[in-house]
């Protein structure tokens, strides 16, 4: 290649591989698997080795790039980085507004909410779009000079993706490390014997205090930006705008964030946001409340320490003390049974508590709760309490040890263990639910399918909740959600939601709606139909990309796609079991000097059995990936052995679960 040619393929390398670190990093949505990815980075890497001229510093291969530093540079922040007002309660927010208002007579104010991320805070300037600068707070007029190390952070581009970025763009965000990739850092430090980090806040914290950035790059560290400190010939009026400029500009910013345009509906939304707090993927301690109007910041101004334009609103977790009077147990959709505590009825955050949940019995062994106890409840928020202890030493000797029943409460059959994922924040996490396993013949199955069935995201059907589908259900009028399509307006009108002597009809009024609402459904799309159907594992995003795969609910029911997926899942377990390089558990051979003939013979029939496997994954992801399975693939478990060619797959197949697709599969069988 001559060097025209070459300067005019690293460009384009560079252009995908920035494309690909935003897909990654920013969007959560890579195109191409790690491997392909590491061969656009190695041609790059080579090209620039021939072309040593050519190299930039904003070029992807320059990240991790120098010798590890002596110390770090003080910076002197132009625009202070200052810190926030804090508060726990709904009333201070409140205040906050009223405080706002009050210097802002007569003005309209509207709020931006967005998430508290729980990271270290920096800032980094671009100059003509460029990367040059990254620091510290450090004390909020000088932090360190941290370059070299945000560098190395892949979310963080090293060039604005915008034609005529500004002459100086600086802007501030929080640095993190997702919960997940916390989590494979410490599985992994455990192998090699190191110590283990502490949690994802402190290792953020000490990774970009790191002289070498070699090892900085190592971290998986990521970054968040939420404001613009400065912009030289960018007019921006409001922070929705300064956060979509952000965004526009390649930066990484939150998914969540709301224009608010009263105080109260702030607050809807930070106790929105905080339900979405166990589906994000980093932890928050909050949120930040910031006045929208720019010029009204500069108006408002500031206190000593922190600007009267926001407060950082963060979860509180108020508690009381209670006495827990019984534990009873629900049955939920698909089946698993969730303790409940019952309490004396005790005040807290705003409200009057008389139940909290128990979340399952493991939870109450670990915790040592008995019947009889006084126990510590706590709402975090607005949201659901819980039980989080017990005042040992309020015992009276007279507390009850709780057993889970061994028959459903609701429908009398046997009960039986099942493996449930624990939450999407600890996918890894598996825990053990007791489970009523009557699946078609459980009242209490049936109305929460049912409730599920026609909320509001499924199929909308209002004026059908928990009483309703409750006394359909007990009248014997539906059995399943697709007996509704059967209910006729009168049937409905007539239905009695009280009781005998105490009657309460639902109404022809009420009917007529149901049975419009239901006819609607029948438009709606196939995705919306199968999150309906509350397969176990297939929430909104996982039906949606099932959806995608399929043209109706027929196809769906005999898909070769999930079988094909189920089989590949299969392939990539065995070829794991078989891998003769495999470092750890059972099916590792012995080291190369300790190994006998059996053991060599062993050696070479698992190398076969592997690359007999691999080349079946290969051929069926081909498949997949010809009909839209999106499969992500990843090296390390399926190395191939000394070949030096490019290790294989594992399927991260994001898009589609095996777990969801099993349900999937046992859904429709049934
Ligand atoms: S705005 C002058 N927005 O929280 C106000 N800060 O307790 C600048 N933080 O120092 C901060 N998420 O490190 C803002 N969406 C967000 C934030 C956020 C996290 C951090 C930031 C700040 C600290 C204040």
């Amino acid at each position: 290649m001559n060097r025209a040619e070459a300067q005019k393929r690293i460009a384009d390398l560079r252009q995908q591989i920035r494309r690909h670190d935003h897909l990654y990093y920013v969007e959560a949505h890579p195109e191409i698997s790690d491997l392909d990815y590491d061969k656009l980075y190695t041609e790059l890497k080579k090209l620039e080795e021939q072309f040593p001229d050519l190299v930039t510093p904003d070029s992807p291969t320059q990240r991790v790039g120098g010798q590890p530093l002596k110390g770090f540079k003080p910076i002197h922040h132009a625009v202070p980085m200052m810190s926030l007002d804090n508060t726990y309660s709904i009333e201070e927010l409140r205040e906050f507004d009223n405080r706002v208002r009050k210097l802002l007579p007569g003005e309209k104010v509207e709020y931006v909410l967005e998430p508290k991320i729980d990271g270290v805070s920096v800032t980094v300037i671009y100059e003509n779009g460029r990367f040059t600068l990254g620091a510290t707070r450090g004390d909020g007029t000088t932090g360190d000079d941290i370059t070299a190390n945000l560098k190395t952070i892949r979310a963080i581009p090293l060039q604005l993706s915008v034609k005529n970025p500004p002459s100086l763009f600086e802007v501030r965000g929080e640095v993190y490390i997702k919960v997940a990739d916390f989590d494979k850092l410490n599985t992994e430090r455990e192998k090699d014997g190191e110590p283990l980090f502490q949690n994802p806040r402190n290792t953020a914290a000490g990774s970009l205090k790191q002289l070498d950035p070699a090892i900085v790059a190592q971290r998986p560290l990521n970054a968040v930006f939420y404001a613009i400190a400065a912009a030289k010939g960018v007019q921006i009026k409001k922070q929705a705008d300064a956060l979509e400029m952000l965004k526009r500009f390649g930066l990484p910013t939150h998914h969540h964030w709301w224009v608010c345009k009263s105080i109260e509906e702030v607050i809807a939304r930070a106790d929105e946001l905080q339900k979405l707090e166990s589906e994000l993927p980093f932890e928050i301690d909050g949120a930040v409340v910031k006045v929208n109007d720019l010029t009204q910041w500069e108006r408002l101004g500031a206190t000593a320490k922190a600007p009267r334009f926001a407060i950082a609103y963060k979860y509180s977790h108020e508690q009381a003390q209670t006495k827990l009077k019984n534990i009873t147990v629900q049955v939920g959709r698909t089946g698993v049974l969730t303790p409940v505590a019952e309490l004396e009825p005790v005040f807290l955050a705003g409200s009057t508590i008389s139940r909290a949940t128990l979340h399952n019995e493991e939870e109450i062994k670990r915790k040592g709760i008995r019947i009889g106890d006084t126990v510590i409840i706590e709402k975090a928020g607005q949201v659901i309490p819980a039980v989080v202890g017990v005042v040992t030493e309020k015992r009276t000797g007279k507390e009850r040890v709780f057993q889970m029943p061994e028959k459903c409460p609701v429908c009398n059959s046997p009960v039986v263990k099942r493996e449930v994922k624990a939450t999407k924040k600890d996918e890894k996490k598996v825990g053990v639910a007791w489970c009523c396993d009557n699946v078609a013949g459980c009242p209490a199955q049936s109305i929460r399918r049912i409730e599920f069935f026609a909320q509001r995201g499924a199929l909308d059907i209002e004026g059908i909740g928990g009483v309703v589908s409750e006394k359909l259900i007990e009248r014997g009028l539906v059995k399943e959600p697709l007996d509704l399509f059967e209910l006729t307006t009168n049937q409905l009108a007539k239905l009695n939601l009280g009781t005998q002597d105490e009657p309460r009809i639902f109404g022809e009024k009420n009917a007529t709606k149901v049975v419009e609402a239901l006819k609607r459904a029948k438009t709606f799309s196939l995705a919306h139909w199968l999150f309906a159907l509350g397969i176990s594992h297939v929430g909104e995003t996982t039906a949606y990309q099932i959806a995608q795969l399929h043209t109706d609910l027929s196809s769906l029911a005999k898909s070769a796609i999930i079988f094909d997926f189920l089989h590949l899942q299969e392939l990539v377990a065995e070829s794991k079991r078989v891998n003769p390089d495999a470092r750890t558990g059972e099916n590792k051979l012995p080291c190369k000097d300790e190994r006998t003939k059996a053991d060599n013979a062993e050696e070479g029939r698992r190398t076969r059995q592997h690359a007999e496997i691999n080349s079946k994954i290969v051929a069926l992801a081909k498949r997949l990936q010809e009909a839209r399975v999106e499969i992500k693939l990843k090296p390390k478990d399926l190395k191939p052995k000394k070949s030096g060619k490019p290790p294989l797959i594992t399927v991260a197949c994001d898009e589609l679960e095996p777990e969801a697709c099993n349900s999937v599969v046992d859904f429709f069988a049934s």
